[in-house]
């Protein structure tokens, strides 16, 4: 058992966290999560309602009795969802642990703390995680470089993201973006985090619902093989190389606009990609750690492997570098 202060403040087993992905993180993967001790998150604009997001939690809360949380991403758009409405049916659904992503949270914050929920707020500067400690969140989770879906305009990974923001959050700390494995939990606590967070490693387990050619393809590809789009709309978002991520890079690097590639980064296709396995359909999030992952585990094997891992390269491999080990 690894403990740290974001299992103690969240109240989870294992310092692993399962964060909100769009058309992935439903009921099934996040209860999987849940019941191998870690935290699972539904991602609420997966539901096409908040009535339909009610349902999915109901959905989970059928397949476990441990907690689980919520994510709430906040992203500019044209025709923004009912983001009001979304946190009224978390708030209503009684879930304890909410997920926020994309946008400063503190509109939310209140009616999240008026209710009891803990709030776990995702950044990707340092600058955005005191901001956030300062309004009052309750966690952050620091993503790098390396993440899938949006990295931010900064380009700083991991390794030096996680021991800056370590430096002055004095909340509990998750480090998120690129990791997979043992040796990654192991070096985020090191690093100065309190656990981790994983998206590209989820999808590719057992109980996430996407096709199981989506899965292939991350245990084929290599960390070289994602693109990131939306550069020059300083809106940067890491997704799969595939022809469509291709098309759109080189049509926006060529002064395109948004709404020249308004129909080759539909939402839709995304998930299309998901259901039926077409893997130039549309954009599809994956992360560089796609060239770490080699198996399709179910949720609890994973984690179970990270943790018992973790403790060995811990306690056993690590603890055998020191010198006065080897001179006794
Ligand atoms: C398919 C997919 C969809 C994602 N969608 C969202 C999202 O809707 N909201 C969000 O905050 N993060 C989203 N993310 C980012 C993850 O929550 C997490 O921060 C990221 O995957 C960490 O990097 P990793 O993939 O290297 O583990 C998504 C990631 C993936 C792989």
């Amino acid at each position: 058992m690894l403990r740290t202060s974001f299992t103690e403040v969240f109240g989870v087993e294992h310092p692993i966290v399962q964060g909100g992905m769009q058309w992935v993180g439903r009921a099934g993967l996040a209860a999987a999560v849940a019941e191998a001790g870690g935290l699972g998150i539904i991602t609420a604009l997966t539901q096409p309602t908040p009535e339909n997001l009610v349902k999915e939690i109901a959905r989970a809360r059928d397949l476990t009795d441990r907690p689980f949380g919520v994510n709430l991403t906040i992203l500019p758009s044209i025709n923004p969802p009912p983001y009001d409405e979304y946190r009224q049916a978390i708030i209503e659904a009684g879930i304890t642990i909410v997920e926020t992503a994309g946008a400063n949270p503190a509109p939310h914050l209140p009616s999240f703390h008026e209710a009891g929920i803990k709030v776990l707020h995702k950044c990707t500067s340092v600058r955005h995680a005191l901001k956030a400690q300062a309004i009052g969140v309750d966690g952050i989770s620091i993503d790098g470089f390396e993440c899938a879906g949006h990295p931010g305009e900064d380009d700083i990974p991991g390794l030096v993201l996680i021991p800056a923001a370590a430096q002055v959050i004095d909340i509990p700390m998750i480090a998120s973006g690129g990791f997979a494995d043992a040796r990654g939990l192991v070096a985020a606590l090191a690093l100065g985090a309190d656990g981790i967070n994983m998206g590209t490693r989820f999808m590719c387990t057992v109980e996430s619902g996407i096709h199981d050619d989506v899965k292939r393809r991350i245990v084929e590809a290599t960390e070289r093989e994602t693109e990131l789009i939306f550069r020059p709309l300083r809106n940067t978002a890491r997704v799969a190389g595939n022809e469509v991520s291709r098309e759109v890079v080189r049509l926006l690097d060529g002064g395109a606009t948004f709404d020249d590639v308004r129909e080759l980064v539909a939402g839709v296709r995304g998930r299309e990609v998901y259901e039926t396995g077409d893997l130039d359909a549309g954009i599809w999030s994956v992360g560089m750690v796609q060239g770490l992952i080699d198996d399709v585990p179910t949720v609890a094997e994973l984690i179970d492997r990270i943790v018992g891992e973790a403790e060995e390269i811990i306690g056993s491999r690590l603890a055998g570098l020191r010198a006065d080990r080897h001179s006794a």
